[in-house]
C-alpha cells in the first residue's frame, strides 16, 4: 500500500529514509531547514556519501514519488505519516539535546491533518514521545517512536534489509500502521511501548560501545603479554554468544552516535536512580584509548611529537563514509596537535579545503602526506590503505615509521621494508 509520507530532516537517517520509502512504493516529500542542502538535493548533489543513495533519490523523482522542499508547511501538509529525523546533539550535561526535535514538532503541529501519526526516528531518551506529543499541541495526531538502527556507510543497504524494525506505540493499532509502512521489508518485528523503544535504541548503540571498548582492552592485555590480536578476536568472535562483529580494535570508538547517545544512557540511568558504572567505565577506556595512540606515536619516533610533521592517514570516523563527527581520527590528531605536532592528513574522502582545526592541513594525496614526515598514524580503516606502495611511503617518510590503530596495513611486507611498527594489540 503506497502512502503520503514527509520527512522531517533531510540528513543521514532522513534522506537514506525517504529515498528507500520511495523505493517501496510510498509518496515521500523530504523536508529541511537547510536550503542549500535542499537545492544541492533537486540539482542531484547528495550531500552525503552512501551507496545506491543518489540512483534511490534519481529513481524516486523519476516515479514523481519523491520530492524535496525547504517549505515545512508544504512539506507536510496532507501526510498521512511525519518521520522526525532531525539531530539529538549532547547537551553540555550528557544529556540528549531536544532542541531540534521541540522546534520541529512546533514548527509542524498546527499544519498537520488530523488523525496523522508522527513517528520518531531520531534517537531520543525515554519518555520522548510525550515531550513531541506536547510541543505539537494537537490531541488528533498520535506519536510513535521509531528508533533507526542504519550504519552510516552501509545506510540504504540497512535501511531496505533492516535486522529489525522496532515500532513503539500506546496502541497496538497505530503500532502496526506504521510497522505496515515497512510490509515489504522481511525483517523480524517488535512492537512495543514507547519507553521500550527508545531504550532499545540506546542499549543497542551502548552495548558496541561497550564490545569496542572490551577488546580494545583486550588488545592492551595481549600487547603485554605478547599475544596476537588477530587471533584473540577471531578465536572470540567464533563463539556464537559473542559474535565477532563489532570485535575490531582501533584508535577507539566514536562517530554522531556512540559518544552520544552511551553519554545519553548514562544521564538516563542517572535520573532514574542507577549509576550505570559500566557503562562509564567504557567511556573512560575510550578517551584512554586516543592517549595510547598518541604514545605509540611518540614510541616510534623513539622521542616527544613536538615539533615534529606527522602524517595521519583517515579522518573520517570509519571507513565507507564522509562524516568528520566525533571522529576519532580527528580527536587524536588534534591531540597530536596540543602535543606540538604539525599533523598532516590525507582522507580519500576529505578534501583538502575542509577546516578540520588548528594545525591539522588536510592533503589530496596519501603520499604527499608523508612527505618529510617523523611517522604515519593510521586511523581509518579505508582498504586502500593496505594496498598502496610501501617503497614509496618508505621513501617520503624521514625515516619509516608507521602506527597502524587499524591493523590495515600488512605487517610483515612493512617489517621487510624496515618500518619501525606499532599496531593494535599486536607486540
Ligand atoms: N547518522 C546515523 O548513523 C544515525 C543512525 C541512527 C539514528 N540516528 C539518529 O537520527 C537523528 C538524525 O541523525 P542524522 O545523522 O541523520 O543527522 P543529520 O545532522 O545528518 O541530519 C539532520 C537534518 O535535520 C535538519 N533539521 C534540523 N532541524 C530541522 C527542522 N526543525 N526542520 C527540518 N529539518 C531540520 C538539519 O538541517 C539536517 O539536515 C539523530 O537523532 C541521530 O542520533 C543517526
Amino acid at each position: 500500500m503506497s502512502n503520503r509520507i514527509a520527512v522531517v530532516g533531510t540528513g543521514y537517517v532522513g534522506l537514506t529514509t525517504g529515498a528507500c520509502l520511495a523505493h517501496l512504493g510510498h509518496r515521500v516529500v523530504c523536508v529541511d531547514v537547510d536550503e542549500v542542502k535542499i537545492a544541492q538535493i533537486c540539482d542531484g548533489i547528495m550531500p552525503i556519501s552512501e551507496d545506491r543513495l543518489p540512483e534511490l533519490v534519481a529513481e524516486g523523482r523519476g516515479a514523481g514519488r519523491l520530492s524535496f522542499t525547504s517549505d515545512v508547511v508544504e512539506g507536510v501538509t496532507g501526510a498521512e505519516f511525519v518521520l522526525l529525523c532531525v539531530p539529538t546533539p549532547q547537551a553540555p550535561d550528557g544529556s540528549a539535546d531536544l532542541g531540534y526535535i521541540e522546534s520541529a514538532a512546533r514548527s509542524i503541529g498546527p499544519h498537520l491533518r488530523a488523525d496523522a501519526v508522527v513517528i520518531n526516528k531520531s534517537t531520543v531518551p525515554v519518555g520522548s514521545t510525550r515531550v513531541v506529543a506536547d510541543a505539537l499541541g494537537r490531541d488528533d495526531v498520535q506519536v510513535v517512536s521509531n528508533p533507526e538502527f542504519l550504519r552510516e556507510g552501509h545506510a540504504v543497504s540497512d535501511f531496505l534489509n533492516p535486522e529489525r524494525v522496532v515500532v513503539g506505540a500506546d496502541s497496538e493499532e497505530i503500532g502496526l500502521r506504521v510497522a505496515a509502512l515497512h510490509l515489504r521489508l522481511t525483517a523480524p518485528l517488535l512492537v512495543t511501548d514507547p519507553a521500550s523503544a527508545e531504550l532499545i535504541k540506546y542499549a543497542s548503540n551502548s552495548f558496541l560501545a561497550l564490545k569496542l571498548s572490551y577488546v580494545n582492552a583486550v588488545a592492551a592485555v595481549a600487547e603485554a603479554v605478547d599475544a596476537d590480536i588477530d587471533d584473540v578476536v577471531k578465536g572470540l568472535g567464533l563463539d556464537g554468544r559473542i559474535g565477532a562483529k563489532f570485535l575490531q580494535p582501533g584508535p577507539g570508538w566514536g562517530g554522531s552516535c556512540l559518544p552520544k547517545d552511551t553519554s545519553a544512557l548514562v544521564r538516563i540511568a542517572e535520573d532514574a536512580g542507577y549509576d550505570f558504572a559500566l557503562l562509564k567505565q567504557a567511556v573512560e577506556v575510550n578517551t584512554d584509548q586516543f592517549r595510547r595512540v598518541v604514545d605509540k606515536a611518540t614510541e616510534v619516533i623513539g622521542g616527544p611529537v613536538a615539533g615534529r610533521r606527522i602524517a595521519v592517514w583517515g579522518l573520517t570516523f570509519k571507513a565507507h563514509t564522509d562524516d568528520l563527527r566525533d571522529s576519532p581520527a580527528v580527536e587524536i590528531a588534534r591531540r597530536l596537535v596540543d602535543a606540538g605536532a604539525h599533523v598532516v592528513a590525507y582522507d580519500p574522502e576529505v578534501d583538502k579545503d575542509t577546516p578540520i582545526a588548528a594545525g591539522i592541513e588536510v592533503v589530496d594525496d596519501p603520499y604527499a602526506c608523508c612527505e618529510g614526515a617523523a611517522a604515519l598514524v593510521v586511523l581509518t580503516e579505508w582498504p586502500q590503505f593496505g594496498r598502496l606502495d610501501l617503497d614509496r611511503v618508505a621513501d617520503a617518510l624521514e625515516a619509516p615509521r608507521i602506527v597502524d590503530t587499524r591493523n590495515v596495513v600488512d605487517r610483515s611486507a612493512l617489517e621487510r621494508r624496515g618500518f619501525i611498527y606499532r599496531g593494535i594489540g599486536r607486540t
